[in-house]
């Protein structure tokens, strides 16, 4: 990599050139965390798409067996969706071999916002030894892009880029922090380097899902380096990296 910066929200992007970078989408609570878990699953393909009504007529064109509706609005299931967004609901026997159609407030609308860059990849920290070994690898500049939630900044997203930028320290790059963000995802991870779990219960977000009886779901996306898959866009779709 010649470069690694951070933008707390996608909304800071409007105006900037981001067409040479390589963009990591961390969406940690929980659409990032919900893709690595769902191709780790063996889902053939995450087709992310932004609003729910646009998810169910893209449906009813792909009209395959193999496709599966899924996502949230404030957390919870839509209805006549078959899953939610929580990374547990996306085993092995439930999404093997197939193709899942995802919608999410924060997560998709950002990989929507990000288009413009060369590559995308999607990390948490499931897979934060993985991602970082690709952004260590590539050869231009690497942004990572936190959700964050609905324009304001996010806790989780934002600890989990610091710690990105942490494990890539050692790797002698040169480094070009453009914002403010860089430094403040930087000290975030220090405070909370060794307590995830804390950190999740802190913040808006977890705190959020925690009430909804979803602390399972903290638990399991603070966990580091459960997969070491690399979920890449190929045209509308996420794919595992080969
Ligand atoms: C989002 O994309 O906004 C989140 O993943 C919401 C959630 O936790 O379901």
């Amino acid at each position: 990599m010649t470069g690694l910066d951070v933008v707390l929200l996608p909304e800071e992007l409007k105006s900037k050139d981001i067409s040479d970078c390589l963009v990591v989408v961390i969406d940690v609570l929980r659409a990032s965390s919900t893709i690595t878990t769902a191709l780790a699953s063996g889902a053939s393909e995450v087709i992310p798409v932004y609003l729910p009504e646009e998810t169910r007529k893209k449906s009813k064109k792909i009209c395959s067996d193999e496709l599966l509706l899924c996502g949230e609005r404030n957390g919870k299931k839509l209805p006549d969706f078959n899953l939610g967004n929580s990374p547990l609901e996306y085993n092995n026997s439930r999404v093997k071999k197939k193709k899942i159609l995802l919608t999410t407030t924060n997560g998709v609308r950002t990989i929507e916002l990000v288009q413009r860059a060369k590559e995308i990849i999607i990390g948490c920290f499931l897979n934060i030894q993985a991602i970082v070994q690709y952004c260590k690898s590539y050869s231009g500049k690497v942004l990572l892009v936190c959700a964050g939630d609905r324009g304001t900044v996010s806790l989780e997203d934002t600890v989990c880029a610091g710690m990105m930028m942490s494990l890539s320290e050692n790797h002698s790059q040169k480094y070009c922090f453009q914002y403010d963000d860089s430094l403040i995802a930087s000290y975030l991870y220090r405070e909370f380097n060794n307590h995830l779990m804390d950190m999740m219960q802190k913040s808006v977000w977890g705190k959020h899902l925690f009430e909804m009886g979803l602390k399972q779901d903290l638990v399991f996306c603070a966990q580091e380096n459960v997969y070491r898959l690399v979920p890449i866009i190929r045209g509308d779709s996420i794919v595992v990296n080969d």
